[in-house]
């Protein structure tokens, strides 16, 4: 039965032969298969037609043999049928406009009917779930509220988050608003991804690593903890939050059943702030990837050993892997995590 995938039982902290491997972004642009299909399709077509969104999961399942597929899509998906105009650019990463930034502007919004209005992504894990029977899980995701108000409220990627924060400290009822509309949508579709047949659930929290420690608690823990209260738990969820060490302990308080680590904490140390009895996923630093194939495996046994001390590992990057890396690098850190944890 599919209950006893290497990934599935690592992030259940069962007893495994060795240590399961997937990475962030795995289908992308380092990745010569993927450029030719974004030669014929927009990024967004990609995601919304079911066959290519599944050709496109299953590039780097074929190439790498890693131990799950994540499902081809992006966490801004959501936020088109919520009421956003998304769009990506060529170099310049996803845009909305226009951004949200009053009470009024969030008060427009709607929460998402998943089935009726993201079809396609639960047609995509459903064709997954048939192409994928007995050779990897298959992982569904969200960005959580967090990080999704970023995108709304900032109208894309930035650097010092101002109108974010200015919002959140300043109007409070409007951000809380936001949020409460978020973590609502990010329910429904997590959960939609389940019943579709994902089976495993990755939380994307990537920005809240912005934050202290007392404006996580105060202004973003709740809302993640609304998420994975409301969630039909019967499939694993992983908690990743980029830049996230001195937050770790209150990420791991929503309760998920895998906390992703990102790079700058060595893993034992996160093992430890974690209170060592939490299955862990990571951490390598995508960068060392760009070092030599003989390196790699150097990297990748030291981040194995770190990760004896939790009662289950998935190793992978501490975040996506990088465009210009080179694949057969990605493939010899699949490799190297293969031969280098076997029991
Ligand atoms: O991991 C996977 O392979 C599954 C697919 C996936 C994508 N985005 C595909 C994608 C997942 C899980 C994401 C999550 C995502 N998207 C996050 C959270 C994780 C993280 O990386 O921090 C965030 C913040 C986004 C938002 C987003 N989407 C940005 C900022 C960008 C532009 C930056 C970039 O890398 O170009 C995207 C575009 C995007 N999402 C691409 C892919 C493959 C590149 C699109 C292209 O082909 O041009």
């Amino acid at each position: 039965m599919s209950n006893d995938y290497l990934f599935l039982r690592a992030c259940r902290g069962e007893e495994v032969e060795r240590t399961p491997i997937w990475i962030m972004r795995q289908a992308g642009r380092y990745m010569q298969e993927y450029r030719d299909m974004r030669a014929k399709h927009t990024f967004l077509e990609l995601c919304k037609t079911p066959e290519a969104a599944v050709e496109v999961t299953l590039q780097p399942i074929d190439f790498l043999g890693v131990d799950a597929a994540i499902l081809f899509s992006d966490i801004l998906i959501v936020l088109e049928p919520m009421g956003a105009k998304l769009a990506f650019h060529e170099g310049r990463g996803p845009v909305i406009d226009p951004p949200f930034r009053t009470l009024a502007d969030i008060e427009k919004l709607r929460v998402i009917e998943p089935e009726e209005d993201v079809p396609f992504v639960m047609d995509t894990l459903r064709l997954l779930r048939k192409e994928l029977e007995g050779r990897v899980p298959v992982i569904g995701f969200s960005g959580a509220p967090f990080t999704l108000a970023s995108y709304m409220i900032e109208g894309g990627t930035s650097k010092a988050f101002i109108q974010l924060k200015s919002l959140m400290y300043k109007e409070r009822a409007a951000f809380d608003s936001l949020m409460t509309k978020l973590a609502k949508t990010v329910i429904k579709y997590m959960n939609a991804q389940i019943a579709a047949g994902a089976e495993a659930v990755q939380l994307f929290d990537t920005w809240a690593g912005i934050l202290s420690p007392h404006d996580y608690i105060e202004f973003v823990a709740p809302f993640n903890k609304m998420v994975l209260d409301g969630l039909n738990r019967t499939v694993p969820v992983i908690m990743y939050a980029n830049g996230s060490a001195t937050l770790l302990k209150h990420l791991k308080a929503a309760g998920p059943d895998v906390m992703g680590i990102d790079w700058r904490i060595n893993l034992d140390d996160a093992i430890d702030l974690l209170g060592g009895d939490i299955p862990v996923q990571g951490n390598l630093d995508p960068t060392a990837l760009f070092l030599s194939r003989e390196e790699i495996p150097k990297r990748a046994k030291e981040i194995l050993d770190m990760g004896k001390k939790a009662p289950g590992h998935i190793f992978n990057l501490g975040h996506g892997v990088l465009p210009p890396t080179d694949p057969d690098n990605v493939k010899a850190l699949v490799d190297a995590v293969h031969e280098l944890s076997q029991k």
